[in-house]
């Protein structure tokens, strides 16, 4: 009952509602193609797909390919559940939604890239654009936005033409591995991503092209994984909790601390902020919320289904995208690690 009550201003919102809609019926009516090639693409997410890419990091093709496959269903799954943005914020005000700490968020990104009109931003991993327009809007800089999935950059581009914002704000498909970008050394005033930077299978190479397109003064921001020294990958218990949990958030690197130092280190960013934000530094709460929200659409998918009402491939969708949730719950209430770690970067002068 208190899943749907707090989910009731976000029905109120039309533009949510009508992105949901459109979202339910391109998941209805979803090809098998892609269906067969969404639960193909999960082994990406395995521990020994990680070991693969700590090997040999310039081998990105296939497992962006396989990464593009998930977030292509992804992306609607959590379009109809209030997730359009597909990140969980840190929790910033205890007793919000997830969107309402998803906006503190965006404030506090913008507030540190410290850019503003004539500016350009970069976006890695720019999902279906609504963050970056939210970015504009607070900044009034322009923005660019790279995804490797194609399907979020059309949503992205035409969520920006709708508001007259696609001058400003605009979309490609490129992969963020993709380096050197197109873009001028010293052009753009800010880079941010959120939760794209576990995609990164070189990220020395990757925060050395950031450094390269970056203006002196200027910031990087990233919110992303980072795990804690608690994680012990000698504990069965441990590695089974961050197995688990990587296919759900769709984590495919398991970052520490000393991986993004390295990195930064050989690109001559320096850090200027490493935090975790988030209440007591945990988001169970938004999680736990979350989970309840998708099993409660599970279910009802799964009685339309039985009623011969809606396809069963919807239920079985959401069945694949919901397991192990609790492990999620596990992994951050034992501080394993958190995907909302907030570190922002400085290019000197
Ligand atoms: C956690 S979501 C972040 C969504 C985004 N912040 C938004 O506004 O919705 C990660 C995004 O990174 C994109 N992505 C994943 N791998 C990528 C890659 N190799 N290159 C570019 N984008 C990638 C996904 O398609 C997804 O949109």
């Amino acid at each position: 009952m208190a899943t749907v009550a707090r989910t009731l201003p976000w029905y109120l919102n039309r533009h949510k509602v009508a992105s949901a809609l459109r979202s339910t019926w391109r998941l209805l009516f979803l090809p098998k193609e892609q269906q067969k090639r969404f639960f193909d693409s999960f082994d990406v997410f395995s521990m020994e797909w990680e070991a693969r890419l700590a090997d040999n990091p310039g081998d990105f093709r296939e497992t962006s390919r396989k990464v593009a496959d998930w977030y292509s269903v992804v992306n609607l799954l959590c379009s109809i559940g209030q997730i359009e943005k597909m990140y969980i914020p840190p929790r910033l005000e205890a007793g919000k939604s997830v969107h309402h700490n998803q906006l503190l968020y965006e404030r506090m990104l913008a507030e540190d890239l410290r850019v503003g009109p004539g500016d350009t931003v970069l976006e890695l991993g720019c999902g279906r654009g609504r963050v970056a327009y939210h970015v504009h809007s607070l900044t009034g800089a322009g923005l660019v936005g790279y995804n490797v999935d194609e399907s979020q950059v059309r949503s992205a581009k035409d969520f920006a033409r709708q508001r007259r914002a696609d001058s400003l704000c605009q979309f490609h498909v490129r992969d963020l591995n993709d380096v050197p970008y197109p873009l001028q050394d010293g052009s753009i005033a800010g880079v941010y991503e959120i939760g794209a930077i576990c995609y990164s299978t070189d990220l020395s190479r990757l925060f050395k092209d950031v450094h390269r397109v970056l203006r002196p003064g200027g910031r990087v921001s990233l919110l992303d994984i980072c795990m804690h020294d608690q994680y012990d990958p000698a504990n069965p218990e441990h590695v089974r909790l961050l197995s688990k949990t990587k296919p759900l958030v769709g984590l495919l690197r398991a970052l520490h601390w000393h991986d993004y130092q390295r990195a930064f280190h050989e690109s001559g960013l320096k850090v200027v902020k490493n935090e975790n934000p988030s209440i007591d530094g945990l988001m169970v709460p938004m999680i736990e919320y979350l989970n309840r929200y998708f099993v409660l659409a599970e279910r009802v998918t799964k009685v339309g289904t039985r009623l011969r009402l809606l396809p069963a491939h919807l239920s079985k969708l959401l069945t694949r995208f919901n397991e192990e949730g609790e492990a999620f719950v596990a992994f951050d209430r034992g501080r394993l690690g958190t995907i909302a770690q907030y570190i922002v970067a400085e290019k000197p002068h």
